[in-house]
């Protein structure tokens, strides 16, 4: 494992191998979420998953952050890592609004897709009132307040009443997010485009990967946008909330796992 955290300003976790994969997390979470998959898919391709600015070990500049600024960051690290050809490039619910965002701005960097835990819409105008409730809860009461207000609806809750150390690690790892970080995610997300017409011109392998107990953002969500991306495969992973990899990660690697075949076969 390979951690770089002074000369390019970003910090991130990196298994240096083959085909890479982008792994990019969700909000107000970090890298760290993603150890386990580095564990299980990091000797089958190069797994690169940063923190996002503001998030885990990564500074935070000042709010408001937008998904173009966090998509330009991943590339800029791909860039410093000097990977070469296309990667495959997945988030998980926040790190899909940005993954689409990167295949927006960089479809030449794209082999494939992996949405996990995502929706493809904007923020509605209540979920925009939603988010400036959570900033102003931020800013009044800290991220561990954000942290607590979140938590109740993160897992499936079977994951609550068994898995106490995920419960644990998801709690920890968002209250270690800064506070500059979650407000300039929060309005990130906020602002967000609607990737809805992008769905339909994406033309890389995506892989779909939904929870089916995610109360964050319903499983119907998954189906749309199942619906929308040609050829696109969708898994749903029982006993899974919003956080299918952490809740059930042998289901989850061996999903992703799956889908990478396809990219190894040339090599
Ligand atoms: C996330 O898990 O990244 C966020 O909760 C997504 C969102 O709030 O839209």
């Amino acid at each position: 494992m390979d951690e770089q955290t002074e000369e390019f300003g970003m910090a991130y976790l990196d298994s240096c191998d083959r085909v890479t994969l982008l792994l990019i997390h969700g909000f107000p979470l970090s890298s760290a979420m993603w150890e386990l998959q580095i564990e299980d898919l990091g000797d089958m391709v190069r797994v690169v998953a940063p923190d996002l600015r503001g998030h885990g070990r990564s500074a935070a500049s000042p709010p408001p952050y937008d998904v173009a600024t966090l998509a330009d960051d991943c590339a800029d690290l791909l860039d410093y890592l000097a990977v070469p050809g296309p990667v495959i490039v997945g988030g998980l619910s926040m790190g899909g609004y940005v993954a689409f965002e990167f295949y927006r701005r960089y479809p030449e960097r794209v082999a494939g897709l992996i949405l996990a835990a995502t929706r493809a819409g904007a923020d509605t105008p209540e979920g925009q009132a939603g988010r400036d409730k959570m900033a102003a809860l931020a800013q009044e009461e800290g991220v561990e307040a954000v942290a607590g207000a979140m938590l109740p609806k993160l897992l499936a809750p079977a994951t609550y009443e068994e898995q106490e150390d995920v419960v644990e690690f998801v709690q920890e790892m968002m209250e270690e997010t800064a506070l500059d970080g979650v407000l300039g995610a929060l309005a990130a997300m906020k602002n967000r485009p609607d990737s809805t017409p992008t769905l339909a011109q994406i033309g890389v392998p995506t892989l779909i990967i939904h929870g089916a107990e995610d109360q964050l953002i319903p499983l119907a969500e998954a189906q749309a946008m199942h619906q929308a991306i040609p050829g696109s495969r969708l898994v749903v992973i029982d006993d899974a909330g919003h956080m299918p990899n952490l809740e059930q990660p042998d289901d989850f690697s061996d999903a992703v796992a799956d889908f990478l075949e396809q990219f190894l076969d040339d090599e």
